[in-house]
């Protein structure tokens, strides 16, 4: 792995080896063990967008990995108008031993890493999120599901993440179900891809058919950071594929609900759902933090030992 801008970046095994890395990573953590594999390591964060979750993490995993992190954001340096993408990458590539880009346009993010000497991770782009996607299928693993034997009903947007998750899924067996209004669906090249690397995948546009019998039900929000002009269209669009407790009620019993966050509370899911017993989102948005600690660690080449 020489950096992670899509989940079709890893392979099975990658995957599966991060997770037990993360798991590791996340029983010393709880344990108190503090080491410093990555002392004197650094990363360049930059973001073009808002962020909690990625933030944080980034920060706060290099910081207890013994490294730590530059904030950069988008506005501060001018990517692509202060400063050309390669100009940027190749002057980072001199001080930081990492790159981690939260982007407008996956271009961006692919040309940070084509000019760039040091790995860079996608830390969410118009096209995929595969830091996200690496935590919820490692949130899944953790809880010792059988992934390839999983139904997984995205109900919602075909966006960024969903795209990280189809690809993710793909990998590790697990049958993926995307119900969105017509015009919203995920990109056909990632299905074609998912499909590709052996997954299987339907999309339809029925929340309900998809939700029977799932698993698993995953949301985002309609509309995703950028889109804020297109809200009121969005809202009228996806009004029929809320996750609910009526759409819960179609899925197992054991069924889990997943969430990126940040939620729109009351658009894609409601309170009930969100903060009910089925809901998975605090684990996913904690496991951010174990999982992309094993992606730099990787990456970086720290030692599993000096942790
Ligand atoms: N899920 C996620 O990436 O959250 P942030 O936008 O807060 O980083
Ligand atoms: N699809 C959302 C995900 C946020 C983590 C967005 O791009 O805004």
């Amino acid at each position: 792995m020489r950096g992670l801008l899509s989940s079709a970046d890893l392979t099975r095994d990658a995957a599966l080896g991060l997770f037990a890395l993360a798991a590791e990573l996340k029983q010393r953590s709880k344990a108190g063990q503090r080491a410093a594999p990555l002392a004197g390591k650094t990363f360049a964060l930059i973001f073009e967008k808002p962020s909690l979750r990625t933030r944080v993490t980034f920060e706060v995993g290099l910081i207890q990995l013994g490294g730590g992190a530059v904030y950069l954001s988008g506005q501060e340096i001018g990517l692509g108008t202060r400063e050309s993408v390669p100009d940027v990458a190749r002057n980072l590539s001199r001080w930081v031993d990492g790159i981690a880009a939260r982007v407008h346009l996956h271009a961006t993010v692919e040309g940070l890493a084509r000019h760039a000497t040091v790995p860079v991770i996608n830390a969410l782009s118009d096209f995929e999120h595969p830091c996200q996607a690496l935590a919820d299928f490692f949130t899944l693993w953790e809880r010792g599901l059988d992934l390839t034997r999983l139904r997984l009903a995205w109900v919602g947007d075909g966006n960024n993440v969903c795209h990280s998750v189809l690809l993710l899924g793909a990998l590790l067996g697990t049958t993926t179900v995307v119900a969105c209004p017509p015009g919203y669906e995920p990109d056909p090249r990632v299905v074609e891809a998912a499909r590709g690397l052996g997954g299987r995948c339907e999309i339809s546009a029925d929340a309900r058919a998809a939700a029977t019998g799932a698993d698993v039900l995953y949301t985002d929000v309609w509309t995703s950071m950028g889109q804020e002009a297109e809200r009121e269209r969005r809202l009228e669009a996806f009004s029929r594929y809320q996750i609910n407790e009526t759409l819960l009620g179609f899925a197992r019993p054991s069924a889990l609900v997943m969430h990126c966050l940040p939620a729109h509370r009351g658009e894609e899911v409601t309170d009930g759902v969100l903060d009910g017993p089925q809901s998975l989102v605090l684990d996913q948005a904690e496991n951010r933090l174990h999982a992309q600690k094993a992606v730099i660690l990787q990456l970086l080449g720290g030692a599993l030992d000096d942790v």
